[in-house]
């Protein structure tokens, strides 16, 4: 299959005065075309600067992003991203609606950008708040608009920094669960980045484990659970938990 992302030999340091970090030293990851991946890593590992870099927004010291072959050197097409901080990524004086139709071209006409803004709403079930303001929002529902305006866009590739870490737990397993849907009803690519184990195992078709800074792949588990995922029968069944207890040794064998 061809992948969708490439990343060959990436290296990041981040310097200020004398001191220089280095977050990551020539790492290579690829993500196959269909896939959700999710990348798990200990906090502070790199896991938020690899993703700038793919993102467009940060370029690296040394190594090459190819999305779909291309090189990336600035933000590119055809890719979203969903932050974790979602309440600082909306726009608080404008509707939800006016939020999710902000990140779609101009290129596009009004209609085009009207039908995709509702369409993308109505995949995570907030066509009726479309004309409230964001902040009178809880934030499962706040996510759930930067997860629209990320979807509005149609994106081949979806990069999601930790985007369900600051929401309570039963908010969390909803948003995994419509985060399996988005993906199966509209075949995007996933990038998710998490530092929850369980939560890797259960979204992912593979799990990439990242050593302490600077980020170093240490496995790559191939989750061969179902594609369809229950948040009681998954996370029970003896495939999951053998999954979960690999990868925790992995992580903590770093
Ligand atoms: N803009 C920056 N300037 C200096 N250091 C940074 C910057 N961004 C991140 N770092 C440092 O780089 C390391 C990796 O950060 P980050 O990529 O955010 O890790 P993660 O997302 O895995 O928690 C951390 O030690 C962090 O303090
Ligand atoms: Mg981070």
């Amino acid at each position: 299959m061809k992948p969708m992302l490439e990343v060959t030999d990436l290296a990041v340091s981040y310097g200020d005065g004398g001191r220089t970090t280095t977050v990551l030293d020539g790492l290579s990851l690829t993500v196959g075309t269909d896939e959700v991946l999710c990348l798990l890593g200990p906090s502070g590992c790199g896991k938020s600067t690899l993703l700038r870099c793919l993102a467009g927004l940060r370029r690296p010291d040394r190594g090459e992003v190819r999305l779909r072959g291309e090189v990336v050197d600035g933000v590119p097409e055809g890719l979203a991203v969903v932050f974790q901080d979602y309440g600082r990524s909306l726009m608080p004086w404008a509707s939800v609606a006016r939020n999710v139709d902000f990140g779609l071209s101009r290129a596009l006409d009004r209609a085009e950008r009207r039908a995709r803004t509702d369409e993308a709403l109505a995949a995570v079930g907030l066509a009726d708040v479309a004309r409230q303001r964001p902040g009178r929002l809880s934030g499962g529902m706040q996510q759930r608009v930067a997860i629209a305006r990320a979807l509005a866009a149609r994106p081949t590739l979806l990069l999601m920094d930790e985007p369900f870490a600051s929401v309570d737990a039963l908010t969390r397993a909803d948003l995994e669960d419509l985060l399996l849907r988005v993906r199966r009803d509209y075949g995007v690519t996933v990038l998710l980045v998490t530092h929850d184990i369980d939560e890797s195992v259960y979204l992912g078709d593979r799990v990439v484990v990242l050593s302490p800074r600077p980020a170093r792949l240490v496995a790559d588990l191939a989750v061969d659970l179902p594609r369809e995922r229950d948040q009681i029968a998954t996370r029970g069944s003896d495939a999951f938990v053998r999954l979960r207890t690999l990868a925790a040794e992995h992580l903590r064998a770093t």
